[in-house]
Order: C-alpha cells, then structure tokens, then sequence
C-alpha cells in the first residue's frame, strides 16, 4: 500500500480551447507525419488548441503518431494542452498480457499509463487526465494516491473523468478535485440533459467535454428516421442562421449553460472550422427546443 500523500498545492490555472480536436480516429487517416503536423498547426492557427488524447486509441499507437508530429516543431508544445485517458485495458498484440478486455485504475495502472503516455508524446507534462471510464473496483482513496502523486511530480496538472455517473463523479470528487467529466452528448443521445450529469456540472462549476458531438458522423450521414429529423432541424434552424448543419450541431452544444466544450474529430481542416464557427452562433431558446425536439421526437411536455 503506497502512502498517501495529500497535495498542499494550489489548484493551477485551468483552460481548455472552447472547441477541441480529438485524434480517436488518427491511426485511420494513414498520414506521414508531415501531414499530421499540418493538421496539428491548423487546428492551433484557428484557435483548437486543446487536443484529446486515450493511452488506448489506435490499439495504443495513436499518442506516438502524434508524438512523432510534435517531434517536428516542439515549439508547438507551449501552444497545446494535451489531455490523456486511462483505465481500459484493451486485448491487442501491443499487450499480450490482457486476457480479457477490462479497467484497471489501480495506483501502478495510472500511474504507468500516464508514464507512458508522456514517452510517446515525447512531452514532459500533460495538462490533464482523465479516468477514461467507470470501473466497478474502483477505490477512490488509490486513484487519489495515484493523482496526486502525478501531480506532485509535475507530470500531470489536472485531473477528471469521462462516463463518469453523478455518483462516481461525486465519489472521486470528495478525494480528490475533478475538472471535468467528458461525456456523450448530442441530438440522438440526449440522457445527460435530464439525468443529473449537466445540472452536477452546473453545480460544481465544471465544463463537461463532449465525445462525438456529431454522434460519430451519424448526425450528417445516418438513414435512421431520427438522424433524418435531426439533420432536417438543423438544417432549419441553420439556414436561419446562415450556418451550415455542422456549425448547427455545434452551437446547439454550446448553448447549454454548464458550457460544454466539444471536441471535434474530423480529419478535415474544413470541418473543424465548421465547428469553430459555432462560437459565433447564439442559439434563442425555441431555436435549440426545435433541435431538442428533432432528437427526442415529441415536442416538450
Ligand atoms: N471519452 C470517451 O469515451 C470518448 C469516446 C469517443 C470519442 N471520444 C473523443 O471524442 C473525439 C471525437 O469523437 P468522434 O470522432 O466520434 O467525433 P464526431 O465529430 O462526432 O465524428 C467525427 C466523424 O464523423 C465524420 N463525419 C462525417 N460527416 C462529417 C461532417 N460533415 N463533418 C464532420 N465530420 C463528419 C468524420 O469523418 P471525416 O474525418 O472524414 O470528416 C469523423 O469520422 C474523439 O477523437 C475522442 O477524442 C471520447
């Protein structure tokens, strides 16, 4: 059992870009890193600075590709913030000890994940981390350990969750402060709206980041009736903006008062303006309740 140590430390200064770029999906784009590091500086250049990152995504390769573009220009550390994931254990080649899939938030886990997520970023802090999903033998008091033991190190500054309940946040939050809970939110999954999860955002001043705000692509390219109806209100709402369905999907977020912080995952420079653009849409209410109701099928009670 490692000693507990608690952080006498103040809380630093914490900011994310209002609109973030998730790499998820990079180890598909099959890119050199050139055209990675183009990707990279475009999304600073238009104010996207913040980039999401998971020990996991690519089958554990995505953080070195990454990695290998920052290698390029280092300079451009001092322009991000970097946030990591931990906690899924996945069953791939890269780690052939992984019986089964499963969660680990043990002290050693965390703590070596982070590790190695700093190795292949080839950076030497990041600015946030993130228990990547709740994991029923989770103790709280060992994640705490594990936190501020990072912290005190300088090797992580912040810390959050993501898929987290209003319980377990709630749990880890009374060991420890959490900056965030990243979650799934957009027009066909409206859940977090009513169960709790906004209004403890709200509650405790904290932005919640946003998975697939664009609910993987199946916003602007599923045939589900649902997917249809929503695309149609967006495109409704849209055109009375001047904004493209895109730009929509992303001010629809941004309305909502806990201030969500999407985080876009396009390989597309275009796309990410589009949801860039968001920030200069402001939705009126009967504008966001007809998208509401497009993702619900019925209009409010
Ligand atoms: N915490 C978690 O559990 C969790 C889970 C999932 C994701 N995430 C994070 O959230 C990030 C974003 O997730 P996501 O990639 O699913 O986000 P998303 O923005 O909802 O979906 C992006 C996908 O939609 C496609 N797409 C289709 N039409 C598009 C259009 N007109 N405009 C923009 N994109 C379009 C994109 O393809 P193109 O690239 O061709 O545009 C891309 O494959 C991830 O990278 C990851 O960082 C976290």
């Amino acid at each position: 059992m490692h000693q507990m140590i608690r952080s006498t430390r103040p809380t630093p200064e914490f900011t994310l870009s209002p609109v973030m770029a998730g790499v998820w999906r990079m180890g598909d784009w099959n890119w050199t890193p050139q055209e990675r590091l183009r990707w990279i500086e475009a999304c600073i250049a238009m104010g996207v600075t913040s980039f999401d990152h998971a020990d996991i995504y690519g089958g554990y390769t995505v953080e070195t590709l990454f990695g290998e573009a920052l290698a390029l220009d280092p300079s451009l550390r001092a322009q991000m913030q970097l946030v990591g994931k931990c906690s899924i254990c996945l069953t791939t080649e890269n780690r052939p000890s992984y019986r089964i899939k499963h969660y680990d938030t043990s002290f050693a886990h965390i703590v070596g994940s982070a590790e190695r997520s700093l190795r292949n970023l080839k950076v030497e802090q990041l600015d946030l981390l993130l228990i990547h999903r709740p994991d029923a033998l989770m103790d709280a008091d060992v994640v705490a350990e594990a936190f501020t033991h990072l912290q005190l190190l300088g090797k992580v500054k912040h810390f959050g969750v993501s898929n987290f309940t209003t319980t377990q946040f709630d749990l880890l939050a009374s060991r420890f402060p959490l900056v965030t809970n990243q979650i799934e939110l957009h027009p066909l999954h409206l859940a977090p709206l009513t169960d709790g999860t906004l209004d403890q955002c709200q509650q405790h001043r904290i932005q919640p980041m946003v998975w697939s705000p664009l609910a993987g692509g199946r916003l602007m390219t599923s045939d589900e009736p649902t997917a249809s109806r929503v695309r149609e209100a967006l495109a409704t709402v849209g055109a009375r903006h001047g904004v493209s369905i895109v730009t929509m999907a992303f001010a629809w977020l941004l309305r909502h008062p806990s201030r969500p912080i999407p985080v876009a995952g396009s390989r597309r420079v275009e796309a990410m303006q589009e949801a860039v653009a968001a920030l200069s849409v402001r939705l009126d209410v009967q504008d966001w309740t007809e998208i509401w109701s497009a993702g619900s099928g019925h209009e409010v009670p």
